[in-house]
C-alpha cells in the first residue's frame, strides 16, 4: 500500500475477512467508474498531472501497482508493500539503501543470486555480508557481537529447507538494534506471515507462489516500518526497479488462487516426500513437514502447511543424477519454483551456480542434491514419473543399489 489516497471499497477492517477472501477481494478501487470486475492493465507510462490518484509517471507507481501492493499488505499483515519487476529487484531495492560500512549479517544458506548480488554487487560499494547459521540458536549471541544493521534470513531456506526460528531471530536483531529481513518466498504469504513474528521486512518474489502460473516475473517487500517503506518507493523510481504493468496485472490474477493452490501443493509434497523417503535410491529427504525433519515443531508451529518445496540427496552419480533428472515427463528441468507445473532443478549447476564450491560444499548442496518444485498435478501421475525416470537410470535395476540405510531429514 503506498501512500496515495485508497479508494478500496473494502476498507473494513481486515479481521472480517478470511485469506482466501481477502485474496480475491482486496485492492479493488479500479472499479468505482466502470464497475469492471477485473481491472483493466494500464499500459500507460505517463498520466496527466494533478489526477485524483496522484500518479504521476509508471516508474513511480501506477494503478496496477497500487491495487497489488494494497492486497499484498493486507494479506502479509503489513501497513505498506512496494512491488518491484522481479525478486532479485526487491532484494536491490533493500540493500541499495544501506551505506558502506554496513553490517548485514546473513544465513549461509540463502538463494544463490542473493549471495552472487550481496558478494559480487553490493561489497564492491562496501556493505559487508557476514555469514551464520541461524538454525544454531548457540549463534545468536553473534547477532549482537556483529553489529549489523539487517539480518537476512529465508525460511525455509533454498534449496535445503532449512527452518529458522523468525520470532527468536526477531528478538535478537531488535536487541541489536538491527532490522531484521525474511525473504518468504519458499513459504508465500499464505503459509507463514513473518511480519507476525517480529520481522522488519518480508520480502518475497511474487515470480514464484504469488504469481503462481511462471508466466511473469515480479518481487514485493512489506513493512510495517514508515522508514523503510519510504526507502523502498524511493528505490522503485530512483533504481528503475518498477514491474511492468503487465506482469503486476498476471501476479494479482494468479494471487486470487493462492490459498487453494497452497493447499494442494502441500498435499501433493507430503504425499511424493513420503514416498520418496521409502526409494532406494534417495539418501534424504529434506521436507520440513516430514516428522524426521530436526526443525518439523517448528515449522509446524511457525507455517500453516508444508510448501511444495522437497530437497533430496540422491544415493547415485553425479551422471545417474542428470540422467534421473532428464528422464522425468511431468517434473521438467527448469529453474524456478511455485508454478502450478512441477519442475525439478539440480541446485549446484543451476540455481547455486554462482555461489563457489568450497560454500557450497560447507552449506550442503553436493553434487546429488535435487530440488523438486511439487505442482498441482494429480500426486499419483508424479510418484508414478519418478517410478519411471528412477527405472530408466542407467545400472539402476532393482537390487543394483544396495538398500538404503534410513536417514532422511
Ligand atoms: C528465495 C528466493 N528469493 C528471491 C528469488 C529471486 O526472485 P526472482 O527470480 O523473481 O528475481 C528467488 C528465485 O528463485 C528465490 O528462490
Amino acid at each position: 500500500m503506498n501512500s496515495r489516497k485508497s479508494t478500496d471499497h473494502f476498507s473494513g477492517s481486515r479481521e472480517e475477512l478470511g485469506f482466501a477472501s481477502r485474496a480475491i477481494h482486496r485492492g479493488l478501487d479500479w472499479c468505482e467508474e466502470t464497475g469492471a470486475v477485473v481491472p483493466p492493465v494500464y499500459l500507460t507510462s505517463t498520466f496527466r498531472r494533478g489526477n485524483p490518484g496522484g500518479f504521476d509517471y509508471t516508474r513511480s507507481g501506477n494503478p496496477n501497482f497500487r491495487n497489488l501492493e494494497q492486497t499484498l499488505a493486507d494479506l502479509e499483515g503489513a501497513r505498506f508493500s512496494t512491488v518491484f519487476s522481479s525478486g532479485v529487484a526487491a532484494i536491490t531495492a533493500v540493500i541499495a539503501s544501506l551505506k558502506s560500512g554496513d553490517v548485514v549479517l546473513a544465513e549461509e544458506n540463502i538463494y544463490g543470486c542473493t549471495f552472487r548480488l550481496f558478494r559480487e554487487v553490493f561489497e564492491k560499494f562496501g556493505v559487508r555480508i557476514r555469514y551464520l547459521d541461524f538454525t544454531n540458536a548457540l549463534n545468536f549471541s553473534r547477532i549482537v557481537e556483529e553489529r549489523p544493521v539487517l539480518v537476512w534470513i529465508e525460511s525455509p531456506t533454498n534449496p535445503l529447507l532449512k527452518v529458522i526460528d523468525i520470532e527468536q531471530v526477531a528478538l535478537w536483531s531488535h536487541r541489536a538494534g538491527a532490522a531484521l529481513l525474511v525473504d518468504n518466498t519458499f513459504a508465500s504469504s499464505y503459509l507463514q506471515q513473518p511480519l507476525a513474528l517480529g520481522a522488519s521486512l518480508s520480502l518475497f518474489s511474487t515470480t514464484k507462489y504469488t504469481g503462481g502460473h511462471s508466466d511473469c516475473l515480479g518481487g514485493a517487500v512489506c513493512t510495517n516500518w514508515p522508514v523503510w517503506q519510504e526507502r523502498l518507493q524511493f528505490a522503485q523510481k530512483a533504481l528503475g526497479l518498477n514491474p511492468a504493468p503487465l506482469d503486476v496485472w498476471l501476479v494479482q490474477r494468479g494471487l486470487k488462487t493462492l490459498a487453494i493452490r497452497m493447499r494442494q501443493h502441500s498435499e501433493n509434497a507430503l504425499a511424493l516426500a513420503r514416498y520418496l523417503r521409502e526409494c532406494p535410491w534417495v539418501q534424504h529427504v529434506y521436507y520440513p513437514h516430514l516428522d524426521s525433519h530436526p526443525q518439523f515443531a517448528l515449522a509446524t508451529r511457525q507455517m500453516k502447511l508444508g510448501s511444495g518445496i522437497i530437497a533430496a540427496e540422491l544415493r547415485l552419480s553425479f551422471e545417474q543424477t542428470l540422467q534421473l533428472l532428464g528422464s522425468l515427463r511431468l517434473f521438467t528441468l527448469a529453474e524456478s519454483l511455485g508454478g502450478v507445473e512441477s519442475l525439478v532443478c539440480h541446485p549446484a549447476t543451476m540455481t547455486h551456480a554462482a555461489v563457489p564450491p568450497d560454500v557450497r560444499a560447507r552449506v550442503g548442496i553436493s553434487d546429488t542434491l535435487v530440488r523438486f518444485s511439487v505442482g498441482i498435478e494429480d500426486a499419483e501421475d508424479l510418484q508414478a514419473d519418478l517410478e519411471t525416470a528412477a527405472r530408466s537410470v542407467k545400472q539402476l535395476q532393482p537390487g543394483a543399489v544396495e538398500q538404503r540405510v534410513r536417514s532422511e531429514y
